[in-house]
């Protein structure tokens, strides 16, 4: 399956291309989330005014959840100005995950941008407030990301219904040489 050829790839050149990821830097763009009130009484959702390459989450969850997966979808144009198209598509079940016993290695990158707030994902993950600031998803992109812009849609869902979407639009620029498009 080409998705999996591309996984290994990006697995493979994250972690062989640490300068090309130093150069690039990440600002997000737009940050939104839905929840499922059955589930959710309030939440948060922001990009960092004074670091638009860090976001923070908080989420209150009113009803205890025994078991859900975290759905993954990476989007990019493949050119410039052309149509975004998925690039990556996972869907892990994370208390499998917590366990250590994740399918998809990619997500490993994606949850260290969680940072210590990661144990937080385990199962079964009682009700109350949870709070994820800070999150740095810049730091554990894969490095073969083009200069361009991408989104990113991050669900949570149990076996029975959507709890929590968000969809996430930035762009990775050079800062030597893409200063004009930061204004
Ligand atoms: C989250 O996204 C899924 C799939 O796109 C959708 O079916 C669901 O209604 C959304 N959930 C919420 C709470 O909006
Ligand atoms: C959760 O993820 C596992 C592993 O990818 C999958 O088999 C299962 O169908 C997923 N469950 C839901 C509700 O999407």
């Amino acid at each position: 399956m080409a998705q999996f050829q591309l996984i290994f790839l990006l697995i493979f050149m994250a972690s062989h291309s640490e300068s090309a990821q130093a150069r690039l830097k990440l600002m997000w763009k737009t940050f939104s989330c839905v929840s499922n009130p059955d589930y959710i009484s309030s939440f948060k959702c922001f990009i960092l005014e004074t670091d638009k390459s860090l976001i923070t989450t908080e989420v209150m969850y009113i009803k205890d959840i025994a078991k859900y997966n975290a759905t993954f979808k990476l989007l990019m144009p493949r050119r410039p100005s052309k149509p975004f198209q998925k690039v990556i598509d996972v869907n892990v079940d994370i208390c499998e995950f917590a366990r250590g016993n994740s399918g998809h290695r990619f997500m490993t990158f994606v949850l260290k941008a969680f940072g210590k707030q990661v144990s937080q994902l385990k199962c079964p993950h009682p009700k109350g407030l949870y709070s994820y600031p800070k999150i740095n998803i810049g730091e554990s992109l894969p490095a073969f990301m083009p200069e361009n812009d991408f989104k990113i849609e991050m669900n949570f869902l149990t076996p029975e219904t959507h709890v929590f979407n968000t969809s996430l639009t930035g762009f990775l620029y050079d800062p030597l040489k893409k200063k004009a498009k930061i204004v």
